[in-house]
């Protein structure tokens, strides 16, 4: 459940929200997240979450990388393939491709379906077109090949053109015949059907996972799929899986005419086939059949998403033929996600890396169509009062309380959510959930935000304490890293996790020391599995090189909230040196709104920017976090060239008005590089105003205070020198 938790977080996060820093942050935590997931699947065979949520987990990093290309710069993920074709198994193609099905949902796609049929074959009004139903299983599909009689090959169904070649592994399920002698058996036949896992005996191997301090698996579904496409068939054995026949691949002969007698032949040759396999003779019929499966299905001990219609004559299933990737002759009707009904036993707020509190509700354990279920997300601190991300009421306004009785929805493919509060039963004396305003985890202030990009007040509220914060220094310190920051290279995603792990490095000034504790052999990073001399001494001279940076870089590093590149440009240029960044700090514990109305005095400079800033700066910890840093390394002045004869040198400049030559930041880039500051309005401190087109109000208040004014042509002359 902790991955799923993590999983909510970054698939709850509205990426247009966030903060330039936290752009990085979240995408190396995403990243990273996946990079763990191919691993997982790579090493172990075990696809750990669903596919749906991995894709979704895909997609939301192409969405990252096209929102903001500049994060392509962080990481090489984006031109890796996710989910490579496990290298384990020899690849084998399939003779017939193994299609999916569409989906439906209700009545009306039924009879969508069946009237499609029935126009598609021209059929005459009085007749019906038969329709066998069955369940479908949630497992994964596999084709088997028979040769005379005896079981040669076996495959998963891969892309649905090319699987792995899963024979040894196959052979190892116990209700899968080995040979079938039956005389009427064709010389070459492929069955095709379901693995899956019993509900019994998921719980079991998730029982003994947790005796022996292991981490559960997710579902039956992708336990199964772990278990099947496993290195070792002795692991596959163990798991005890089952095999559903219900369909079937390359024949060398047909031997019925109906999918019906097809499924009872296979019977006969020994195969487990469905017991509600049924042939419905009208369109009520396949209804009832669609109900009957659906009151059945939480007392069966496998998982079934659905009942899957097909037509019964095998000659009409070859007229109908397929759409794309689908055939026309077979739809799977699918069953609403489950529900159950528990009551919350306590809400935990969780901080995720880059700062945001997760509302968490710990269930008293529920049995939620064979799983138990004893978390759900709450989403966000509005989730829990009864509002939606647009601000507008969700259960009916009902708010979330311990102690509630809630119902609880849970379908294969997404993490347990809340869907409503029985408020009648809730006891009088319950009281209102009162979010914190402070971290859980470092009690700095937890706030909520309006969005920089949309305007929108933000549903999640964030921990600011930032490298303070033990929840988030792995997050910071894999920004601090990263390649727009520090860009100290080797030190990013796993192995700055291990050195965090082994209290190697928990502050960015540890990096700097590394070295030398390990010299003084007050650390042992020898000692750590993978590392070697060549290694740890490759990562001190990344380290070594990194050593000066220019003010700005440091600030950026720092990870502050809204403090990105060109906001610390701007600070950095404004104060010019450490020693001023540490004198403004002091003045501001002094007098916080002279140095806040100082700063916002930069042209360009945002006030939420200034406060994040200045927020993190005066919080003692932080500040005694950025002196022990400066300790360690050198930190140059920004690098502008300034031309040092230049008439503006030192004079502060305020551009005002529409500009024809050039634009106003190209106009602001040459004052800045001519040493002069630029500002965002006329004060007594102005020297010098310099307007383009229609002035406005700054002109006017120049003139009062008599200040010099130059047109944008006499300003490309000094320019020009
Ligand atoms: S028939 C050409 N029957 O559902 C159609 N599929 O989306 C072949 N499934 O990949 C599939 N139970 O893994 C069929 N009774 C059933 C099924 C079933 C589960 C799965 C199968 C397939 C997917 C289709």
């Amino acid at each position: 459940m902790m991955s799923d938790v993590k999983i909510e977080q970054l698939l709850s996060c509205d990426i247009l929200e966030l903060s330039e820093v936290e752009q990085v942050n979240f995408y190396l935590e995403l990243v990273d997240f996946l990079q763990d997931l191919d691993r997982i699947y790579y090493d172990n065979n075990d696809p750990q979450i669903d596919d749906n949520i991995y894709d979704k987990l895909k997609s939301l990093h192409i969405k990252m990388i096209t929102v903001y290309p500049y994060l392509k710069e962080h990481s090489k993920y984006y031109s890796t393939v996710g989910y490579k074709p496990s290298e384990k198994f020899n690849k084998i193609i399939h003779k017939v491709p193994m299609l999916s099905l569409s989906n439906i949902f209700d009545k009306d796609g039924l009879e969508d379906f069946i009237d499609k049929i029935r126009k598609y074959l021209n059929a005459e009004e009085d007749q019906f077109i038969e329709i066998v139903s069955e369940p479908k299983i949630d497992g994964l599909s596999a084709t088997i090949l028979y040769e005379k009689g005896v079981l040669t090959q076996a495959a998963t169904r891969g892309d649905g053109y090319q699987g792995e070649n899963v024979t040894e592994n196959i052979k190892t399920i116990s209700n899968i015949p080995k040979t079938i002698d039956s005389l009427d058996a064709p010389d070459r036949f492929e069955i095709r059907g379901e693995i899956y896992m019993t509900k019994s005996d998921f719980i079991k191997l998730n029982n003994k996972m947790v005796s022996e301090g292991k981490q559960t698996y997710v579902n039956p579904r992708n336990t199964a799929a772990g278990s099947l496409r496993h290195i070792d068939p002795n692991v596959t054995y163990s798991r005890n899986l089952k095999f559903f026949a219900y369909t079937w691949g390359d024949l060398s002969k047909i031997p019925c005419s109906t999918h019906f007698d097809m499924i009872n032949l296979f019977k006969r040759w020994g195969f487990q086939v469905s017991p509600y396999t049924k042939n419905n003779k009208s369109l009520n019929q396949i209804y009832e059949s669609y109900l009957e499966m659906n009151n059945l299905r939480s007392s069966l001990d496998y998982d079934i998403d659905g009942v899957v219609y097909k037509v019964n004559s095998i000659e009409l299933q070859n007229r109908l033929g397929f759409i794309s990737r689908s055939p026309r002759w077979a739809i799977a009707h699918k069953f609403e996600a489950e529900k159950a009904i528990t009551r919350i036993l306590d809400i935990e707020v969780q901080v995720g890396k880059t700062g945001s509190l997760t509302p968490v509700a710990k269930l008293e354990p529920v049995n939620i169509g064979g799983v138990l279920v004893k978390n759900a997300t709450l989403h966000n601190e509005d989730f829990i009062k009864g509002i939606n991300s647009e601000g507008l009421s969700i259960r009916e306004g009902v708010d979330i309380r311990i102690n509630d009785l809630v119902e609880i929805i849970r379908s294969g493919d997404v993490i347990p959510k809340v869907i409503s509060v029985d408020k009648d039963a809730r006891n009088k004396e319950t009281e209102e959930f009162i979010f914190p305003i402070q971290c859980p985890v470092c009690k700095s202030p937890a706030i909520k935000e309006r969005s920089e990009v949309t305007g929108k007040m933000s549903s999640t509220r964030r921990c600011t304490g930032g490298l303070y914060c033990e929840s988030q220094i792995l997050g910071c310190l894999e920004f601090f890293v990263s390649r727009n920051a520090m860009n100290i290279e080797g030190l990013g995603g796993k192995t700055m996790q291990l050195f965090f792990d082994n209290n190697f490095v928990i502050s960015p000034s540890d990096i700097f020391t590394l070295e030398a504790r390990q010299r003084n052999k007050e650390i042992n990073i020898l000692s750590l599995d993978g590392w070697g001399d060549l290694s740890m001494n490759n990562l001190f001279s990344n380290i070594n090189e990194r050593r000066s940076v220019t003010l700005d870089k440091l600030i950026y590093s720092l990870g502050i909230r809204h403090v990105g590149i060109n906001t610390s440009k701007l600070i950095a240029q404004q104060l010019n040196s450490l020693q001023n960044l540490y004198e403004i700090i002091a003045e501001a514990n002094n007098d916080y709104n002279k140095i806040l109305n100082f700063l916002t005095d930069i042209d360009g400079l945002g006030k939420v920017a200034i406060e994040s800033f200045l927020t993190f700066l005066t919080n003692e910890e932080n500040l005694q976090i950025l002196k022990r840093l400066s300790d360690e390394i050198e930190v140059r002045d920004l690098d502008i060239v300034i031309n040092p004869n230049s008439v503006v040198q030192g004079l502060n400049i305020v551009f005002t008005g529409k500009f024809n030559g050039m634009s106003r930041s190209e106009a602001k880039d040459n004052a800045e590089r001519m040493g002069a500051k630029v500002l965002s309005s006329v004060t007594s401190r102005t020297d010098l105003l310099i307007i383009g087109d229609e002035p406005g109000s700054k002109l006017k208040k120049a003139k009062e205070l008599e200040i010099k004014i130059v047109t944008e042509l006499e300003w490309l002359d000094i320019v020009k020198g």
